[in-house]
């Protein structure tokens, strides 16, 4: 080794010793370590800022073409690290394979270090921009199907083609609590509970992960968004949180505490300000608690454009340079910049200037490149011809299926309208009649998912599985495919052909969108939606709405006119014909909402709400207990069948610390249709030093009951699931008492030290 050489190598691992000493990492002593370290030691400043670099596609991609120059510039003279996205349409897994082909090339090929780049793609619901992939119900969806298994089904089929399209990094799952329904990415949360969120996005980063980084069945993961991005203030997208520490630990923060304890690699940051302070220039979150509190080992990627916004947007840098100084020391290790160099240039002038430390520098290198290793970059960059088989199998189609059927919530059913016969005479209409973007929502082989042709073939809309259902004959029309077309509002088509019908189905909603796009001003169900109600419930007909939406728009106004509701949410490439499987009975629904459903756009208060939400003081001094009022409260997801709930027994009425308590119950199905059931365990602490909730979700069980018969549930609950953070910001169980609720059944027992 050349004495220059030598002497940058040590002055990396003395560096990065002070980086072990704090956060070691899974592998401190491992061969993979040593590997990194060399490396770095040959590595200029330059080539280690290009390695934090991120470009999207589209800087080098048109019209479906590869423009090599644009990628040799950088890739060679900008050291670019890694790349994300597509350039706004799906790619086959062939274009897939040549692309990354071709970009692993120049990378090991035809630059001094032969850096392999690091691909990294939204599959959030699916393999979002492979043509011909799997694509499933979006994680509002997953949530109401309380079914772990189900999401890790889902996740693995995703890690599983996203590796086959030659792609190691997902940047899923999506993290932040749906606690703010007006948020237009309401619909990638798990929904508003901070246990169903936690349980099912570590399951999700389990199965993307535990085969192993290098195995062709794995791709890393990224927690997203860090954090307080999904409860914007104003419900607009990217703007203000105001989230005080006691929430923060309370709701926010412990997803992402089960993510790390899944094994997830990698974290991106939300583009948001929480408190004041965008988090990508913020110490306290990404130091701090990421670090210091949550032990997150792993790569932090800034989100799209969100440095540069420091200056441009949230003006807490005067200068852009300014902001990446200020990004790159709070603690981001990759800027998905993502559309030039200025990131690059800034930061090699911060690092030349002293101002960014080459600490900071070689700490965040480490954590990019040891990724790379992990994914097995090193020994083999190119797309791997042997996982191309684990795309496209058939069983997925089942997969995607089953999570559809699971998710899909039955939320009214007067007088059992449904199910439908198959004899019946149905009227069909909505905007989401004949559209299949508004079954898929966003990141749906395009960014916005609301691009019909994009769709695999094949794809079923409603109109088109009632019609396979039914037969033609029996389906009264006119849906068109274009949302927005008012043939699908058309109040005149209902009146008229009404009476040639039995029952009026309409599809309601909202279009697909992504992101900031999505934004509303208003909770309630647009104006034309609503008359097409009030002109189906008019004709006297029995009406039944299917609701493919990401969030709760309000329905209170026409509600009680319907016989039914099924909501939909976004349930993807078999959503169709779930749908259909529900409506004329061949499956009975056991969907549970994820949220608190809306009566008012005013009144958006939590199922896990404080007590004193409950109160309502109409007139002055009456207090009544009107303060929770929803259309439809979380948990709340009707069946074909009854289940009833007896015999709750726990196997002590006092726990100690590290003690566990049994809870059992009977749960019986007393209807005359076999059915799933999500069994949901609730506890309430009577008292507390800090204002207990009305209720909290602790545990859930999604089980299958057979008509006539009854089946036992336990669940196991540890002091820690008592626990609560305190006024000093502490996670503690306080002693006391509690009730312990599934079902309608319901004991209390002590919590003694
Ligand atoms: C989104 C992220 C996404 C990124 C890359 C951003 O606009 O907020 O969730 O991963 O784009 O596509």
């Amino acid at each position: 080794m050349k004495l220059i050489q030598y002497k940058k190598y040590i002055a990396a691992i003395l560096a990065l010793g002070i980086i072990y000493a704090c956060e070691p990492t899974k592998e401190t002593s491992s061969q993979k370590d040593s590997q990194v370290l060399e490396l770095m030691s040959k590595m200029s400043v330059e080539q280690k800022v290009g390695q934090m670099t991120q470009i999207t596609l589209g800087k080098f991609h048109e019209d479906g073409e590869l423009k090599v120059d644009l990628l040799r510039e950088a890739i060679i003279d900008k050291n670019v690290g890694s790349i994300l996205n597509t350039n706004g349409s799906p790619l086959t897994v062939t274009q897939w394979h040549e692309l990354l082909t071709a970009i692993q090339d120049i990378a090991t090929k035809e630059t001094e270090l032969k850096i392999p780049i690091l691909y990294g793609i939204d599959a959030i619901h699916g393999t979002s921009y492979t043509k011909g992939s799997t694509l499933f119900p979006h994680n509002i969806g997953m949530a109401a199907a309380r079914n772990t298994e189900l999401v890790s089904q889902s996740a693995k089929v995703t890690a599983n083609e996203v590796r086959a399209s030659g792609i190691r990094w997902n940047f899923d799952p999506t993290l932040g609590i749906g606690r703010q329904p007006l948020w237009s990415r309401f619909e990638e949360t798990f929904g508003e509970d901070v246990y169903l969120t936690s349980t099912l996005g570590g399951s999700a980063i389990k199965a993307y992960e535990e085969d192993g980084l290098t195995n062709i069945t794995a791709v890393a993961s990224c927690m997203k968004h860090f954090i307080g991005y999904s409860t914007p203030q104003s419900g607009k997208d990217r703007t203000p949180a105001y989230i005080p520490d006691i929430q923060l630990r309370e709701y926010y923060l412990p997803p992402f505490e089960a993510a790390v304890a899944n094994g997830t690699s990698t974290v991106m940051i939300n583009s948001g300000e929480v408190n004041g302070v965008p988090v990508h220039a913020s110490k306290y979150y990404l130091q701090d608690i990421l670090r210091g509190e949550l032990g997150f080992e792993g790569l932090a990627v800034s989100d799209w454009e969100d440095i540069i916004r420091l200056h441009i947007r949230h003006q807490v840098a005067s200068t852009p340079k300014e902001a990446v100084k200020l990004a790159v020391n709070a603690g981001i290790d990759m800027s998905m910049v993502p559309l030039d160099y200025s990131f690059y240039n800034y930061l090699i002038e911060l690092v030349n200037e002293g101002k960014v430390s080459q600490e900071r520098l070689d700490e965040a290198v480490y954590r990019i490149l040891k990724l790379k290793f992990d994914l097995g970059l090193f020994d083999n960059a190119y797309p791997e011809e042997a996982a191309i088989p684990n795309f496209g199998k058939a069983e997925y189609a089942e997969v995607a299926l089953n999570a559809a059927l699971e998710s899909i919530t039955l939320l009214k059913n007067e007088d059992n309208i449904l199910p439908l016969s198959k004899n019946a005479k149905v009227l069909l209409t909505g905007p989401g009649a004949n559209n299949i973007g508004a079954l898929h929502g966003s990141w749906s082989y395009t960014w916005q998912g609301d691009a019909e042709a994009a769709y695999n073939e094949g794809t079923l809309t409603l109109k088109d599985a009632m019609i396979e259902k039914i037969g033609a004959s029996n389906v009264i029309t006119n849906a068109v495919s274009d949302y927005n077309d008012a043939t699908n509002t058309s109040t005149a088509f209902v009146k008229n052909n009404a009476s040639k019908a039995d029952v009026i189905v309409l599809a309601i909603g909202e279009k697909a969108y992504a992101e900031s796009p999505g934004g509303i001003d208003d909770l309630t169900m647009d104006e034309n939606q609503l008359l097409l109600v009030e002109a189906a419930v008019a004709t006297g007909k029995p009406v039944v709405l299917l609701l493919a939406q990401g969030r709760p728009r309000v329905i209170s106004s026409i509600e009680p006119g319907v016989k039914g509701v099924l909501n939909l949410y976004r349930p993807a490439s078999q959503g169709a014909i779930a749908t259909m499987e529900i409506l004329f009975g061949d499956y009975n629904p056991n969907g549970r909402l994820p949220f608190t459903y809306p009566k008012n756009t005013g009144d958006i208060v939590l199922y896990d709400r404080k007590h004193s939400e409950n109160y309502k003081e109409s007139e002055p001094d009456t207090y009544g207990l009107g303060g929770f009022s929803p259309q439809w409260a979380f948990g709340h997801g009707l069946s074909y069948t009854t289940f009833s709930y007896s015999d709750l027994k726990l196997d002590q009425t006092t726990i100690n610390a590290n003690g566990t308590i049994n809870a059992t119950v009977t749960v019986s199905n007393s209807g005359d249709r076999d059915g799933k059931v999500a069994v949901e365990l609730y506890v309430t602490d009577l008292y507390a030093s800090v204002t207990p909730g009305e209720k909290r979700l602790k545990k859930f069980k999604k089980v299958e009951i057979k008509s006539g018969t009854s089946i036992q549930v336990d669940f196991q609950l540890a002091v820690a699931d008592l626990s609560f953070i305190n006024q000093n910001s502490e996670r503690v169980t306080e002693e006391g008492e509690f009730t312990l609720m599934i079902g309608d059944q319901q004991e209390n027992f002590f919590y003694k030290k």
